[in-house]
């Protein structure tokens, strides 16, 4: 009987496997607060700023095919879904703490940011999974791009 019940244990491995589960569980639901609060959704997740947002989670930064035009050519909001299956931790640390990305990315905001805070962003991603498809690729000043825009008055850069 004892050994019975020994084998009903979960194994130790498990156990722990569940403990650094539920740190995740709390560092993902602060991602799902951040992503909401800090207008990632806003621009990386389309349709969310003009619906109030109340787009599902499953669509979520999935990169928007709206363009931004100014005087710095016409950038769109990166797929970040697909973006941050490419990267480590680490890596996604480092381009945040360093990177300087075209308007009008906030990339002064990842800059700022705790790290405690940029890797519950990445937990979240990660948890979410890849989806949607790439998004255009930047247009220099130039040339002039196709599809939806917003447009910048140009001069005021
Ligand atoms: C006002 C719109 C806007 C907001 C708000 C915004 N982004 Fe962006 N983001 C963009 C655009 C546009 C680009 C593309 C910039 C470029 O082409 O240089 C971009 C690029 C990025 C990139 C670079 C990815 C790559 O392709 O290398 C990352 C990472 C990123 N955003 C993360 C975030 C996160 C995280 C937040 C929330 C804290 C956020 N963004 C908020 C518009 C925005």
């Amino acid at each position: 009987m004892l050994g019975a019940a020994l084998l009903t244990l979960p194994p130790v491995e498990h156990v722990l496997a569940e403990g650094a589960d539920s740190g995740d569980a709390a560092l993902i639901e602060r991602g799902r607060y951040l992503v909401r609060i800090a207008g990632c959704n806003d621009c990386h997740t389309p349709g969310y700023a003009q619906s109030g947002g109340q787009v599902p989670e499953p669509l979520w930064l999935t990169g928007d095919q709206l363009g931004w035009h100014g005087a710095w050519g016409t950038t769109y909001p990166t797929n970040l879904r697909l973006y941050m299956q490419g990267i480590s931790v680490d890596e996604w640390l480092q381009q945040a703490r360093t990177r300087q990305l075209r308007p009008p990315m906030p990339w002064f905001a990842l800059r700022d940011m705790t790290e405690e805070d940029l890797r519950a962003i990445y937990s979240l991603v990660r948890h979410l999974g890849p989806a949607g498809e790439p998004v255009p690729a930047y247009v220099p000043p130039e040339q002039e791009p196709v599809g939806p825009l917003v447009r910048f008055p140009l001069g005021s850069q």
